[in-house]
């Protein structure tokens, strides 16, 4: 069952193409990551899902529902977190509750009970006179799913929710997506933070409006990599870059932190390669030379490199 069937979706601004025909389906229940680089057009895609903008061609159907024909069916059936949450910051935190609450027509009881949910997501208990502009990011941000999520849609799109939060404060939002996951809420979610997209279930990344990789974490580093990638620890990290990019062996070269990661062809055989370039010949000191399992970083890299290169 697939709660999101996207279509030949496109959208164009006068003669920009921001999202360019792209498909894919959405499980019902599963953490879907949508990935790519500033202006790829993630938020113009989720805007048209949502029911707020409308395809210049395609269409998709979510929860159901046409978002080209039945938009205003779409936006009551769905949760949408902005890119910068849409809370109001000159309201109290109930107010705030309140006003998303009463978009979505709850009362009474189910009101009351659902405003107790986000105030104990949000670690907000008894704290519903506060100004929202006064809390710090990481609740403001919990703050911020549980109002989008206030009348329990069977889909939620959160456009880079954990943009500009703190490390711990990520890692507990991760574990309120999984939370809503498990309760067979649809989570469709944008992060640039690659670790993030190790926690979906499965992951599309788009280019320049063009979907150019699909899959789950694991099939996308196997599908899609498929020369070895070798990591070097050694010092001037940058000379020996310079050094290996004009190596035959070495396809790609990228800097990790302080490591280097190349990805290799056939012309390599083995790490005795790298220590006769760098330390014999150029006195670089090479502490560690790996093979090393891809990551998605490894992976999105090489694919959006080969797309400039094209
Ligand atoms: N209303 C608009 N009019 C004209 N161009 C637009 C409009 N909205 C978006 N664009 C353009 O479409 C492209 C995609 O924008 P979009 O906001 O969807 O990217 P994004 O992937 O969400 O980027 P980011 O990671 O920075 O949020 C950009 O080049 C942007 O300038
Ligand atoms: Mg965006």
């Amino acid at each position: 069952m697939y709660s999101i069937e996207v279509n030949n979706l496109t959208k164009k601004f006068g003669k920009f193409i921001s999202v360019n025909n792209i498909s894919f389906k959405v499980k019902e229940g599963e953490i879907f990551g949508f990935l790519g680089a500033n202006g790829a057009g993630k938020s113009t895609t989720i805007r048209m899902l949502c029911g707020i903008l409308a395809p210049t061609s395609g269409d998709a159907i979510v929860g159901g529902y046409s978002v080209l024909k039945h938009p205003d069916e779409v936006k009551l059936n769905i949760g949408y977190m902005s890119q910068r949450f849409s809370l109001y910051n000159d309201l109290t935190v109930e107010e705030n509750i309140n006003f998303f609450a009463g978009v979505y027509g709850l009362k009474g009881k189910l009101l009351d009970d659902r405003k107790k949910w986000v105030l104990k997501i949000a670690n907000l208990n008894n704290k519903e006179n506060l100004l929202t502009g006064s809390l710090p990011g990481g609740i403001k941000q919990r703050l911020a799913l549980g109002t989008a999520v206030i009348h329990k849609p069977k889909i939620v799109f959160l456009d880079e929710p954990t943009s500009g939060v703190d490390p711990i404060s990520r890692r507990g939002f991760w574990e309120l997506i999984n939370d809503l996951s498990e309760s067979g809420t649809t989570v469709f979610v944008t992060t640039h933070y690659l670790e993030e997209a190790e926690f979906c279930n499965n992951i599309i990344l788009i280019d320049a409006g063009k979907l150019i990789a699909e899959g789950n974490p694991k099939d996308l580093k196997t599908n899609y990599l498929l020369n070895d990638i070798i990591e070097v620890e050694c010092d001037n990290a940058v000379k020996a870059m310079e050094l290996l990019e004009k190596e035959n062996f070495v396809e790609e070269t990228s800097i990790f932190g302080n490591n280097l990661h190349l990805i290799v062809n056939n012309f390599y055989k083995d790490k005795t390669q790298i220590k006769l370039l760098l330390s014999d010949k150029n006195n670089i000191r090479v502490n560690r030379v790996d093979k090393i399992v891809p990551t998605l970083e490894d992976v999105f890299i090489h694919l959006l490199d080969n797309k400039t290169n094209d």
